[in-house]
Parts: structure tokens; sequence; C-alpha cells
């Protein structure tokens, strides 16, 4: 069986750290409520002329040289992100072209906040199909370009990074003890699109709009929703929630983190946790959380790894890998 197995993660963070008390300042709101709501304390901004491909490609060379690879020995980039340098090219050609990239292929995928869950559930399976040996799987946005400043149940939720991941195939003995992806679970609902939504795009307004969030709404969608998916991709695998290591949540509001994870019944010491510094970078806030739990050392070689996000669409699903 072959197995698509992770050789290496790497993250990019803009320099400017914007604190909640910036949002005092713009719009009526206090750094209590933004804590008390989300969990949020402070999020990165991309600095001025930083774009998305830049910031993905800062991931991308980190996480080649944590698997010890060049650029060339990558077959394929899949990113995802909702907030591109331009409505095209992909920004992932851009990021090969940056890399120096000089054979393969490149794509975007868009499903916002639940991007990497869907980029990764498509990378894996260009590896199992043999499309691909090696495949750079990167969630990049900079969602700071699309906030209205003056819509205080937004603006202070969402920040700007990237991370990246390198698949590898490699072979496996075809039970979940292989490392590597062993199932994956996507859902989509249109019907739900008012929830959050950028009110602006080419085919309409032929500008980039502003992002609008039904927050509570969305709140009471994430829970069960987010469960439901993670459950799912466990049970394909053979596996129930007592075999997690570790969930890798999308990081949008701390308080649907501790649902899901008590839902699932797994401690919040078992739960990567980082939007206290990032906020919501949609697409790139799973592989900045692998990164900073391989960093920490907390996730081990070995150990079962659940992914899960939820955001615009409609979009959720979940991964189970086994580092
Ligand atoms: N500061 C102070 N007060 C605020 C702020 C703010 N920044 N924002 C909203 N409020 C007020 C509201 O106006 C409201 O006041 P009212 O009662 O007088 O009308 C009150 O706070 C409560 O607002 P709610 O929206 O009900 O607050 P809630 O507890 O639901 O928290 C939040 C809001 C943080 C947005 C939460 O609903 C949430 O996290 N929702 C889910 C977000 C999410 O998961 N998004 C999906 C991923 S993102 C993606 O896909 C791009």
């Amino acid at each position: 069986t072959i197995r698509a197995v992770v050789k290496g993660v790497g993250h990019y963070l803009p320099e400017r750290v914007v604190e909640n008390s910036y949002f005092e300042s713009i719009v009526d709101t206090t750094d209590e409520w933004i804590q008390a709501r989300s969990g949020i304390e402070r999020r990165r901004f991309a600095a001025e002329g930083e774009t998305t491909s830049q910031m993905a490609a800062a991931a991308a060379r980190e996480a080649l040289a944590n698997a010890g690879l060049e650029a060339d020995d990558i077959d394929t980039i899949v990113l995802a992100t909702s907030t591109p340098d331009l409505t095209f090219p992909s920004v992932a050609t851009m990021v090969q072209n940056e890399l120096g990239m000089t054979r393969g292929y490149g794509f975007d995928v868009q499903a916002v906040c639940a991007g990497f869950v869907f980029a990764l559930t498509n990378a894996n399976a260009l590896i199992l199909s043999g499309q691909a040996k090696r495949v750079l799987v990167i969630g990049a946005e900079t969602f700071s370009r699309i906030l209205d400043m003056t819509d205080r149940s937004t603006c202070v939720l969402f920040g700007d990074g990237a991370g990246a991941l390198i698949l590898e195939a490699q072979e496996g003995s075809g039970t979940n003890d292989d490392r590597g992806i062993l199932s994956a679970d996507l859902n989509s609902d249109g019907r739900l699109r008012e929830m959050l939504y950028v009110d602006g795009g080419v085919s309409t307004t032929q500008n980039s709009g502003h992002l609008r969030m039904q927050g509570n709404l969305l709140f009471r969608q994430a829970v069960g929703k987010l469960t439901e998916t993670a459950e799912t991709a466990l049970e394909k695998a053979g596996l129930t929630d007592d075999d997690v290591d570790w969930i890798v949540p999308h990081q949008a509001n701390i308080r649907i983190i501790q649902g899901t994870a008590k839902k699932m019944g797994v401690p919040m010491d078992r739960v990567i946790v980082t939007l206290q510094d990032h906020g919501n970078t949609s697409a790139a806030s799973i592989p900045l959380a692998l990164y900073e739990g391989r960093k920490s050392g907390k996730i081990k070689d070995g150990q079962l790894v659940v992914t899960e996000a939820i955001g615009g669409g409609l979009a959720w699903g979940a991964v189970v890998l086994r580092w």
C-alpha cells in the first residue's frame, strides 16, 4: 500500500505583531471582549507590499530544508488560499517560480478556512493515484487585506501567515499503524453561504470586497460539524477518539476548539492551540499549528494526529494522519 508520509514542515509569519489593544483605537471593542469571546490575544499582519505568494514561498523553503529536499525534488504544489496575489495565475505557480522549481506543476485550492484539509486530501489522492511522489502542500493567507476595519465583529478575529507540509509516497503495510495520511472526510453545503462570504469578486463587483460573517450562526454549526467530520474520518481508518494523540484544529475560536475536543473526549492538553498568537489565519492555521506542534516537541514520530476545519461555503472536513 502506498502512503503519503509527512517529510517536512515549515512556516512563515509576518513581522508585524498587532495586539488586541490596537483595535481599541479603531473600533468600539476591548482586549477583554476579544480574549473572552475568541481566545485571541494578538495576530500578525503582512507588511505593505508583502503578498500571499511571498509568505507561501518562505514557508515552503523552510519545509524543503526540514525535509532535506531541493525544489526540483517536488512533483506538485497544492496551495490553499482565498486571498491570492492576483485573480490568476495561481499562487502555486508563483511559488513554483519563486522556489526556482523548473518541473512538475502547481495549482490552488479554495475552501476558505477548510482549505488546508481540502488541499491535504487532494495531495494524498495525487500520491495514491501515482500522479506525484512528492507534494508540497501549502496554506497561505493575507486576510488583513479583506477585512472591513470598521466592523468590530470581524476585524479583530483574523491574521496573516503561511504554513507548508511536504508529503512523500512511501510503501506501507496497509494497516492504521502506517505512517502518513490514513483517511479523510470532506463536506460542503452551499445553502449556508450567507454565514461567511466576501462581498466582492471578479464576476460581480470587479473588486476584491470585504469579509462578512454571521459569527454566532456559524458558531452554532461549528462544534457539531467538526466533531462529526473528525469522527467520520477516524472511523474510515478503523480508529476512534481514544486513538487520538493530537487534535490540530483550525484556529477560529477557543470556545469552538474546546467544545469539539470535549465532544470527542480528548483533553485540551492534547490539542495544539496557536490562535492566541496568530488569530484566525484561515487556510494557514492548520499547517502553522502543525509546525508549532513539531517545533515544541509535542507531536512525536508515530503519533496519531487529527486535523479538522470549517469555514466559508460552508465547507468542512478532517484528515487523520500518523506523523
Ligand atoms: N467587541 C465588542 N463587542 C463586540 C465585538 C467586538 N469586537 N464584536 C461583536 N460584539 C458584540 C456584538 O455586537 C453583540 O452585541 P449585541 O448583543 O449588543 O448585539 C455581542 O458582542 C455578542 O455578539 P455575538 O456575535 O453573539 O458574540 P459571540 O459570542 O457569538 O462571539 C464570535 C462572536 C467570536 C465571532 C463567534 O461567534 C465566533 O467565533 N464564531 C465563529 C467564527 C468561525 O468559526 N468562523 C469560521 C472560520 S472563519 C473562515 O472560514 C474564514
